[in-house]
């Protein structure tokens, strides 16, 4: 199968600059080169333009950039929708985490029941009361269930794009008490770092993949590099010590590829300027190697 690279390069849904340049950093991390190895036919669509803010406080709401994270997404769900229609395995590169709203609009389209695999520190399940920062990258799981403004869980013109229960978040270990009401109201299944700790990621991941397998027509990974431990991905914007390591995450995806359910992918949140000679994109780029079946042996 094709796999079509597409970047967002959006730093809109969040307050520290820099994460506009993760598709660049991921693409000289040789992302292409590296798929290509695998004998899988990659071709890399580009980015998406994003529009400059004048200013980040709109009139009537306290979410930040809302109009020009909306239009960005926008435009990321048409061209993954076409993605998809065309056949191919559609790879987003962020960009913030924001960007899983015009993903997962683009894909849910395609599916009945879409599952979601939420790799990330935090449960970005905000909604406009909820939020501390009023940053969007801390939103979109919530606007996929259709909770959020309207603006944003409206996107490519249907809501819900996901059903709670199909969605498994992995890593969690900053949770707002907002988020930890919503996990418990939708009964959405969480493995948090104690989980990974008590029952190692080999089960976590058998349990997720059973989970998702029985309920899911197709599964979509959205994986925040702020998931790894920022010891292996400092070049991220809300670090979050404790996090799950390089090795575990490398397994993590290795179990996925075997597993065939993965349908769809974006990593996000790498951040160029916070980071340490590349490195976090460079982990992004072994991960996605692994995602896809790449094997020392
Ligand atoms: N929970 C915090 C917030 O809502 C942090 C969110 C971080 N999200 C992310 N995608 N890195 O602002
Ligand atoms: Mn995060
Ligand atoms: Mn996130
Ligand atoms: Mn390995």
């Amino acid at each position: 199968q094709k796999i079509s690279v597409i970047g967002l390069p959006m730093d809109l849904g969040q307050a520290r600059r820099g994460v506009d340049m993760g598709p660049s950093a991921i693409r000289c991390a040789e992302i292409v080169e590296r798929l290509e190895k695998l004998n899988i036919e990659v071709e890399d669509l580009g980015d998406i333009i994003v529009g400059r803010p004048e200013n980040a406080d709109e009139p009537g709401t306290n979410l930040k950039n809302l109009q020009l994270v909306a239009k960005g997404n926008t435009q990321l769900a048409t061209r993954v929708d076409e993605i998809i229609e065309e056949g191919s395995f559609p790879l987003i590169l962020g960009g913030d985490h924001s960007i899983a709203i015009g993903t997962l609009a683009g894909v849910a389209k395609h599916y009945e029941n879409l599952g979601v695999i939420w790799y990330d520190a935090h449960g970005d399940l905000n909604t406009e009361d909820t939020s501390p920062s009023g940053n969007i990258h801390g939103m979109p799981l919530a606007v996929s269930i259709g909770i959020g403004h309207p603006d944003l869980i409206n996107i490519h013109g249907f809501a819900p794009k996901v059903k709670p229960e199909n969605i498994v978040i992995i890593g969690a270990r900053s949770l707002d008490e907002g988020e930890k009401e919503l996990i418990r109201e939708k009964g959405i299944k969480v493995f948090t770092m104690h989980e990974i700790d008590r029952l190692g990621m080999t089960r976590v991941m058998e349990e997720c993949i059973d989970y998702l397998r029985e309920r899911t027509d197709g599964v979509h990974l959205s994986l925040d590099l702020d998931g790894v431990d920022p010891a292996d991905a400092p070049g991220v914007g809300t670090p979050v010590i404790g996090g799950i390591s390089y090795r575990e995450s490398h397994l993590a995806m290795e179990m996925l590829a075997e597993s065939n359910l993965i349908t769809s992918a974006e990593f996000v949140e790498v951040n160029p300027i916070l980071d340490e000679r590349n490195k976090t994109a460079i982990v992004a780029v072994a991960l996605m190697g692994s995602l896809f079946g790449e094997k020392l042996v």
